[in-house]
């Protein structure tokens, strides 16, 4: 492991303090702060000449600051000689707009991964991606993580009766699937419509929800729109508890006082793919770590060994 580094931007550090703890090593030293106009300055404090470096950054908000920081980063690692830099995205911004759904607009996945690369990754290592597909953007190899095994861990303990794991929409089928496949439980469907970025609607429900437990699944909750669309339709028609589980907590706009408000949602677990700020905690959000996750990917990759098999 002595060849190993990890390095971290400022998106989250306590994610990376705790990825460094699973792999028993120290963080490597390096100043990421801003010139005064606002320019990125960074600086490696220690030597890295040969090592298999790792930068550990979501980018997540504030987006473009996380990823520019992200590319100036691994820029500065390339130019002291690691020998392979992966750059780590426990949560991959940008990726919603992953196809021309409409004239006129860009495929921001895309171009993300064109970004990365060209700043000198030589791989990346990431979790639930909003779609699978954007794999595909990269010609570097990227390791697809999920963090269905450490939310199912959870749930086993509370052992809920009659469970229904729910889609709130028909893109989160698969994510839905996987879990209902590992907790034995029946699945649904909600038929979801955007009207706007910021708004959605709840039409029809897909399967039986009556009398049953929920938990609704989802890869992202950024203005809690299509998650409290989902509760309400799924509280209307005769659920019983219903619970969420959802891999990244964007957390933006009104979300953490419609979550607060809305009574019949019980409890909202999010990983901390993206840090948590205090002043965004509240009793009903739980907060699940997936630092031993990324940690045991990050050891298997620099020891190459399989990283499939961390989901078997
Ligand atoms: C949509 O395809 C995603 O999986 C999420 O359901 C969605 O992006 C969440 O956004 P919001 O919380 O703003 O409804």
């Amino acid at each position: 492991m002595d060849r190993l580094s990890v390095i971290t931007g400022n998106a989250h550090l306590e994610l990376a303090q705790s990825i460094c703890k699973y792999l028993k090593i120290g963080l490597t030293s390096c100043m990421a702060g801003r010139f005064s106009e606002g320019e990125i300055r960074v600086k490696l404090e220690d030597n890295i000449r040969g090592k298999d470096v790792f930068v550990i950054q979501p980018t997540c908000p504030p987006v473009n600051e996380n990823l520019m920081e992200l590319l100036i980063l691994i820029d500065a690692i390339k130019r002291a000689s690691a020998k392979r830099i992966t750059a780590v995205m426990p949560y991959y911004g940008y990726a919603r707009q992953d196809r021309k759904d409409q004239p006129r607009v860009p495929i921001t996945a895309k171009l993300v991964a064109n970004l990365i690369t060209v700043a000198g990754a030589d791989r990346v290592l990431t979790m639930d991606l909003h779609a699978g597909q954007i794999q595909g953007f990269f010609d570097i190899p990227l390791d697809h993580l999920f963090s269905v095994g450490v939310f199912v861990d959870y749930f086993q303990e509370l052992k809920l009766k009659d469970l229904v794991v729910v889609s709130p929409d028909v893109g989160g089928i698969k994510m839905a699937r996987a879990y209902a496949k590992r907790m034995n439980a029946g699945l649904a469907i909600v038929d979801k419509r955007r009207i706007s970025p910021t708004a959605t609607e709840a039409v029809h429900i897909l399967g039986d929800i009556e009398d049953k437990n929920i938990i609704i699944v989802d890869d992202l909750i950024s203005t809690g729109s299509s998650l409290i669309e989902a509760v309400e339709v799924l509280n209307k028609r005769g659920a019983k508890q219903i619970r969420a589980a959802i891999a990244h907590g964007v957390l933006c706009g009104s979300a953490l006082e419609r979550i607060e408000s809305c009574k019949p949602l019980k409890e909202l677990i999010i990983s901390d793919s993206i840090p948590l700020s205090d002043d965004k905690k509240q009793p009903k959000i739980r907060v699940l770590s997936v630092a031993g996750l990324l940690g045991e990917a990050i050891k298997r990759i620099h020891n190459e060994e399989s990283v499939s098999s961390l989901f078997d």
